[in-house]
């Protein structure tokens, strides 16, 4: 059974475990505190071992350091998937990575015995739950160097749509958009619960 480790249960975290549970996977998902979860979900906290394949880092851009620092090289091997949209939030104007790097770039220097995709920062929340942007179906897009770990994702949640969107090079790409299209719902000009999708 494919198996998926997620750490966080926001407001992300619960939209991912709900794919992954749907998908009929093993789920694990560890808080910084106990904390009362879906009976189906392996309710655990930070620090604990990971037990899934796949491993989600449902975090705010800022704590991801800290936490995989944590596991050092028990991330070695595992799919670690980065979903932050490193915004600079004081002034809604930037992005916090250096030009051309993305966050997920330095997450994988960080573990470089991890296999890191980047994917979700372009889903809102809303449209993982729902399956839908509009009339179209949610489009999860991915980015990594590993076609087998992509994978590996795409195998533990269902409901949505994966596409591969390239080498890790793309993330840069990818925080992008979710950039992009965070301003545009700040502005109004798309809601939280759409955004992009991608026509077939
Ligand atoms: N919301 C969206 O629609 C959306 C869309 C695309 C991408 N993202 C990205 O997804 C990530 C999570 O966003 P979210 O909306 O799910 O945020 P959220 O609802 O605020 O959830 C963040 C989670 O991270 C945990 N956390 C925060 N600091 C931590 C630390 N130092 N150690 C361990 N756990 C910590 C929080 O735990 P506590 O409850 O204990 O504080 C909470 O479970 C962000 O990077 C965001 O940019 C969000």
């Amino acid at each position: 059974m494919s198996s998926i480790s997620i750490i966080g249960a926001g407001t992300m975290g619960s939209a991912i475990t709900g794919l992954a549970l749907a998908a009929g996977s093993q789920v694990q998902v560890l808080t910084r505190e106990a904390t009362e979860l879906d009976p189906r979900v392996a309710a655990g906290v930070v620090g604990d071992g990971l037990t899934g394949d796949v491993v989600v880092l449902a975090l705010p851009y800022g704590a991801v350091a800290e936490v995989v620092d944590l596991y050092a090289d028990r991330l070695d091997g595992k799919v670690l998937v980065d979903i932050t949209n490193p915004l600079d939030f004081a002034t809604f104007d930037s992005l916090v990575v250096p030009a051309g790097s993305s966050a997920a770039a330095q997450l994988q220097e960080r573990v470089p015995g991890a296999r890191v995709l980047k994917a979700f920062n372009t889903n809102f929340a809303a449209t993982l739950a729902s399956g839908q942007v509009g009339s179209l179906p949610t489009t999860v897009l991915v980015a990594g160097d590993d076609a087998d770990a992509k994978a590996a994702l795409a195998g533990v949640v269902s409901g949505v749509r994966v596409v591969d969107a390239g080498s890790l090079k793309r993330a840069h790409e990818l925080e992008a958009l979710g950039f992009l299209q965070l301003t545009l719902a700040a502005g109004e000009k798309t809601s939280w619960t759409t955004g992009f999708a991608l026509a077939e």
